[in-house]
């Protein structure tokens, strides 16, 4: 018996492990958050807002990320906002989510650090709770901005750090090299913190070189243009090296000009340990199932592939060995369940 595509990946178990929660703030949330708190938007109404998000590339992104960021005010429009996106995940099947949060964002407006995390670890008790999805955070580093500032936020950021299961890299890549906070990310992993940087989704090959080097990151986040690099491309499949790819984002920030064109079959069949992920699925269009339907229907993904990726996105968490197994053997009972085809 045959089963319909979407049916199938959205009962898939899966995780998603490259997500920022600022970037899920819907219009709809943005205009309620604004009345809330007295803040005024420079958007007449919710069609205004969608109409802006028509993006050439990552910095024409930035600009209106950062600007909807200005809403976030206090510990329950925090929670709210991570709520809204539990929720979303939960209906796509998702079962665990390693979010980013980008604190210089908030800090940098005079939101407490402790506001942020307050209100995002409540939601993550009650998504665990009352949806039975689990999370953990990853503090991102504002790559724009300089080592110095990083340094600052990991001071600031001191009393949380067993909270977050890694460090990341994000904002501007072009210009902004790994290399440039070489030392501020030795100091991550002496606390004992994985390592995540974006890299390659607009930046080449040498900056994912620099990623592995000179940072030792423990995922890289995008990493499609590693693909650019014959030699790079059997080193990251060598070392079994996760990637989170993005489709959706890549389509609407112009790192693809169509679906069609997407690396992701390639990445599989070269042996990359690739992922699927949403990114900023507000502004991007998509949440997690819709990465993977559309993706497997513009380049072709097989039933296989897609049991792959599923299984891809727990190996490559920062899940527990115990909590991986049980998750992968989950995926593997139900592709068992699911024989047929997909149509
Ligand atoms: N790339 C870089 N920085 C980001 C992104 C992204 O896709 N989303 C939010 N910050
Ligand atoms: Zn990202």
């Amino acid at each position: 018996m045959s089963i319909i595509l979407s049916d199938f990946v959205r009962g898939l178990p899966k995780a998603e492990l490259h997500l920022h929660i600022e970037g899920t703030l819907e219009p709809e949330l943005m205009f309620e958050l604004a009345t809330r708190n007295g803040v005024t938007l420079p958007f007449a109404d919710i069609e205004a807002v969608r109409r802006a998000y028509d993006f050439s590339n990552l910095q024409d992104f930035l600009d209106l990320y950062y600007a909807g960021a200005a809403v976030l005010l206090t510990e329950r429009d925090f929670h709210d906002l991570a709520m809204a996106y539990f929720r979303r995940l939960h209906a796509d099947g998702g079962v665990h989510a390693e979010i980013f949060f980008d604190p210089q964002t908030h800090t940098e407006r005079g939101v407490p650090f402790a506001v942020v995390m307050n209100g995002l670890l409540s939601a993550i008790d009650e998504a665990q709770r009352t949806l039975g999805v689990s999370c953990g955070l990853i503090m991102s580093f504002l790559r724009h901005l300089s080592e110095e500032q990083a340094f600052d936020t990991l001071r600031e950021a001191e009393p949380w750090l067993d909270r977050f299961m890694g460090v990341g890299l994000d904002s501007s890549e072009m210009g902004h090299p790994p290399s440039k906070f070489a030392r501020v990310f030795e100091e991550v992993r002496r606390r004992g913190l994985k390592v995540l940087a974006h890299a390659g989704e607009e930046g080449p090959p040498d900056y994912v070189r620099e990623a592995l080097d000179i940072l030792h990151v423990d995922r890289i986040d995008h990493g499609n243009r590693a693909m650019e690099d014959p030699a790079l491309v059997k080193r990251l499949a060598d070392m079994g090296m996760t990637l989170t790819v993005c489709p959706l984002s890549n389509l609407k920030l112009c790192v693809v000009r169509d679906l069609r064109d997407h690396p992701m079959k390639r990445m599989l069949d070269a042996g990359l340990h690739a992922t699927i992920n949403s990114d900023d699925p507000a502004y991007f269009g998509g949440y997690l199932l819709a990465n993977y339907v559309d993706t497997a229907k513009a380049v072709e993904l097989t039933r296989d592939d897609l049991v792959q990726l599923a299984r891809n996105s727990f190996s490559g968490s920062f899940l527990p060995q115990n909590e991986k197994s049980r998750h992968l053997a989950e995926i593997d009972a139900y592709a068992a369940r699911y024989p047929g085809a997909l149509r």
